[in-house]
């Protein structure tokens, strides 16, 4: 446990390093979810502006039976593995309905956060005593190196909130492909993903009127002082949305308000800002058919089913090998 709590923080301090000595200066999204980051996204979820995880909701909660029948047809038995499963709200619809119908399965939760595995996996032995859950911390890419060895039997691999949207295109494709070689003919990929909508919905939804999004977009920044010694001063960065309708990507930003200098004492380094230089922080894309299309293709997967809401806003599909 140690050893990888290691692994972990040199990764932060290697890519922080990286990002902020780079031009234009960045910070993966990867790093926001610390406790207070945990907490601020779920808040982010429960903002009116906030629409996915209510769509992603109502899609499971009108579907659940069909959804849960497609993962396992025949009765095996299999693992249920989740992907960045956070707080575990949205399965725990599906979860209900594989207990209640007695399905044979395993649930492995697995996320970046051990503060929110933790949490999920206490709540969840409460709720559901008899179910076998293994939660795990850990990152996306480095999970699908062992998924193999986290399970051999029938997999479903869940990916929800549309987290698939915080990498860009090349990245979520050679995830994708990662997915594929891990997967057998029987198991199934089950993926959200928000969709391209009327533009200003997706800026408000980044951008909240109470500023949520702000602090936890800035929240990347207390991490960097209270871990690595940083004195960033959070007052003198803005937060800043952007959404292009043509590629659907929506971006995040930190910009820098005045000239500035900021040390990081234990990576010994002193970043200069100039005034209104940004770091970018994240990306949430949004996709189209034709594009997720052109994805199952790239990287080999098929859709064999998607759910979405009567106006197609955001849409959960059902991919196989
Ligand atoms: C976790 N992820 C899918 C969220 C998103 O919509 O990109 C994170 C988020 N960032 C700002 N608000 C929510």
């Amino acid at each position: 446990m140690e050893e990888l709590k290691k692994i972990v923080d040199n990764t932060f301090e290697r890519e922080i390093l990286e990002g902020l000595t780079s031009y234009p200066k960045y910070i993966s999204s990867k790093f926001f979810y610390d406790k207070k980051g945990d907490e601020l996204f779920q808040k982010i979820m429960e903002l009116p502006e906030y629409y996915l995880t209510r769509l992603e909701h109502q899609i499971l909660k009108d579907n659940k039976v069909e959804i849960v029948k497609s993962f396992d047809p025949s009765r095996e038995g299999f693992d249920l593995i989740e992907l960045g499963a956070g707080d575990g709200k949205k399965t725990r619809i599906l979860l209900k309905e594989l207990v209640d119908k007695q399905y044979d399965f395993t649930y492995k939760p697995i996320d970046i956060s051990q503060n929110a595995i933790d949490g999920l996996v206490s709540k969840l032995n409460e709720e559901y005593p008899t179910m076998d859950i293994e939660g795990e911390r850990g990152e996306y890419f480095e999970v699908l190196q062992r998924l193999n060895t986290l399970s051999n039997r029938k997999k479903i691999i869940m990916v929800l909130g549309s987290n698939i949207g915080n990498l860009l295109h090349p990245k979520a494709i050679t995830f994708l492909k990662q997915l594929r070689e891990a997967m057998h003919d029987q198991d199934f990929v089950f993926i959200g993903m928000d969709q391209k909508k009327n533009p200003q919905k997706i800026l408000d939804a980044y951008n909240d009127e109470s500023k949520v999004t702000a602090a936890f977009n800035k929240n990347v920044l207390s991490r960097i002082n209270s871990e690595l010694g940083g004195n960033f001063d959070l007052d003198k960065f803005k937060h800043w949305e952007t959404y292009d309708p043509e590629t659907g990507t929506a971006k995040s930003y930190l910009v820098s308000l005045e000239q500035q200098e900021v040390d990081i004492k234990s990576l010994s380094l002193n970043i200069t800002f100039d005034a209104w230089e940004t770091i970018h922080t994240e990306i949430s894309q949004k996709y189209d058919e034709k594009t997720v299309r052109w994805m199952s293709e790239q990287s080999g997967l098929r859709i064999l089913k998607s759910y979405s809401d009567i106006e197609n806003q955001y849409k959960n599909y059902i991919f196989s090998k």
